[in-house]
């Protein structure tokens, strides 16, 4: 039985890891959650080293995947110490732990780590981030390299997928803006045409882990930094125009071309995702299709 710990399995990417990974006749899956524990996920704290320590001894897992952290960048900015505690402590923390037990690591991390000038970027090209968080899972990276040789780095760009939460992806974050800008009343939302940004479906990233976890099972784990990420750039503006035709939405939205955000954030961070595809690992889901299955999943209510 080959058996996988999902850590951070009630977020956006978990869940899509553990409903992808659940499919797999032979494979064991064992979830952890921090603030959303249930049945199917155990509650650990990844800050907590040495609980995290227990846990990876008593699971022995043949692989851990950490998809917990703290991904908001204006959360990072202000706390940089829980920052620093999710995206780089608790990596080196469940590295080291998986290590003494054999198991291979893959760490999620983000385009972030680049400052999106020079794009596309390649795994080795040179990071330099723009904000607390990309250089707080930058850090991470490194952590994860220095505590343990048999551990991996997947980068992604921006995510989106089924969802519990409106505000759990800053693709659907859009909803509420372009909802009300759609009501009898409404005041044009004003949304951001300057950050170019490659949408990625959280069932494809998973679907990739799956078939990196698949080599690893074969022997011929994947080491070092890999990254993955979809091929169709957009805008907030364009990805707004989108989601609107997609609600049948008579939306009033507001091309801004300069910057808004308070925390800085990179211009187009495009992530080359050769290496995998090389290894003919991959799937793109057209975003058309993929926010649909989304949004009627989670319909609104308006
Ligand atoms: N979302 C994006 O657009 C994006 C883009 C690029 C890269 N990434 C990276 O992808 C990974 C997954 O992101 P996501 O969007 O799925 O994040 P998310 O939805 O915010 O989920 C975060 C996860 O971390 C867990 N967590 C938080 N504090 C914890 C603690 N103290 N101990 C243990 N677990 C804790 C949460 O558990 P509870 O919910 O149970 O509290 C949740 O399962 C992260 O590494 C992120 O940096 C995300």
């Amino acid at each position: 039985m080959f058996k996988v710990a999902v850590i951070g399995a009630s977020g956006l990417l978990g869940r899509a890891i553990v409903d992808e990974l659940g499919q797999q006749r032979d494979w064991q899956v064992v979830a952890t959650a921090f603030s959303r524990p249930d049945a199917n996920r155990i509650a650990l704290d990844i800050r907590d080293a040495p609980a995290v320590d227990r846990f990876i001894e008593q699971q022995a897992p043949d692989a851990v995947v950490i998809a917990a952290a703290e991904r908001r960048p204006d959360v990072c900015e202000h706390n940089p110490e829980l920052a620093r505690a999710l995206n780089v402590d608790a990596v080196r923390t469940l590295a080291a732990a998986a290590h003494r037990c054999g198991a291979w690591t893959l760490s999620i991390s983000t385009d972030y780590v680049f400052d999106g000038a020079h794009p596309p970027y390649q795994p080795d090209s040179a990071p330099a981030p723009l904000n607390a968080y990309g250089r707080s899972k930058l850090e991470g990276e490194r952590a994860l390299m220095e505590s343990t040789d048999l551990g991996c780095v997947l980068r992604l760009p921006l995510l989106y997928g089924p969802t519990v939460d409106w505000a759990e992806s800053a693709v659907t974050s859009l909803v509420p803006a372009i909802a009300a800008s759609a009501a009898p009343d409404g005041k044009p939302a004003v949304m951001d045409a300057w950050a170019i940004r490659y949408p990625t479906f959280t069932p494809d990233v998973a679907f990739v882990i799956r078939q990196m976890l698949e080599r690893h099972a074969r022997g011929k784990a994947i080491r070092g930094i890999v990254q993955w990420s979809g091929d169709e750039p957009m805008n907030k503006y364009e990805i707004a125009v989108r989601l609107a035709e997609a609600l049948q939405l008579s939306a009033h939205l507001t091309p801004q071309a300069t910057p808004a955000d308070a925390t800085p954030r990179p211009h187009n961070c495009h992530l080359a995702s050769g290496r995998l595809e090389a290894l003919g690992i991959g799937r793109r889901t057209p975003f058309d299709t993929a926010i649909r299955q989304v949004l009627a999943a989670f319909p609104w209510r308006g």
